[in-house]
């Protein structure tokens, strides 16, 4: 892993608990590198929610936040030109392995989605699947995002619910703990998240209204915003996720915008 000086804490606590809970994500990652793309914890089938173009031939792509790549890969198979960037090796070390046994081959690049090593207007879509949007500060990846996109580009994120945030324990004795029917947070001036039971992380929620003075602040248009429970039957690995909770209240969002022409 790179030199952690000069970054901020935030960064180099998130990308250390990356280093570690990478070996998690192997098996999830052999599963969907060749399967048909599904979204988020309960693997809503994408024919549900339409995030991905059906046709990106020839179209320049970053997925900001990468982790094991597999969301780039359903994007190369679109005919996308992907190139997915995240900050934590052994995420990429999956990626790449994926890569080979699997395919296809893109590029992987090592770095923050707050700090892109990229010009102006070079990419025509932008993607984060609980990468960027759910762990680097969207004060600082959204412009970002905003600078990279050419004019008339699409960013979709896909990260957990600002609901779900409010009305999960945060109690350390017991991290299994499901979500309750109550607030238990604060949701006016909600930005970093820190949770009892994962010491050095930090997550980053906020309301819906400053996502979208946001968004709109740099230059985008939100087309859609999916308040997404859990499907009928579904599951999910993760234990604070309650099914039945999610069929009455969202456990996740995605954010559909567009870079203003
Ligand atoms: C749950 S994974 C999501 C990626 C992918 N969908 C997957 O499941 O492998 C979260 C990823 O966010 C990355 N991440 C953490 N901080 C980041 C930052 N500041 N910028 C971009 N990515 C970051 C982590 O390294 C991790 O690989």
């Amino acid at each position: 892993m790179g030199n952690t000086s000069g970054i901020p804490e935030y960064l180099a606590g998130n990308r250390a608990a990356w280093q570690e809970a990478a070996a998690e994500y192997v098996a999830p990652a052999e599963q969907n590198w060749g399967g048909e793309p599904t979204w988020g914890i309960w693997g809503i089938p994408e024919q549900d929610l339409r995030l991905l173009p059906d046709d990106l031939t020839g179209q320049r792509c970053i997925e900001l936040g990468c982790g094991t790549g597999y969301v780039s890969a359903w994007l190369a198979r679109r005919g996308g030109e992907p190139v997915g960037i995240d900050p934590t090796p052994n995420q990429l070390t999956t990626a790449r392995r994926m890569q080979h046994r699997i395919g296809p081959e893109y590029p992987l690049i090592e770095g923050f989605a707050e700090c892109l090593p990229f010009p102006d207007d070079c990419f025509d879509f932008a993607i984060s699947e609980y990468g960027a949007a759910l762990w680097a500060d969207p004060y600082r990846w959204i412009p970002e995002a905003a600078r990279v996109l050419k004019p008339g580009a699409q960013l979709v994120f896909y990260t957990n619910a600002s609901l779900v945030v409010l009305c999960t324990p945060d109690d350390p004795d017991d991290e299994e703990r499901p979500t309750e029917d109550r607030l238990l947070r604060p949701y006016l001036g909600m930005h970093r998240t820190q949770w009892k039971d994962s010491p050095g992380q930090t997550e980053f929620h906020l309301p819906h209204g400053k996502w979208i003075e946001l968004l709109r602040d740099n230059g985008f248009e939100v087309e859609r915003l999916l308040e997404l429970g859990a499907p009928p039957g579904a599951t999910t690995r993760y234990p604070w996720a309650d099914a039945q909770w999610a069929q009455s209240w969202p456990t996740e969002e995605a954010w559909v915008a567009r870079l203003r022409a």
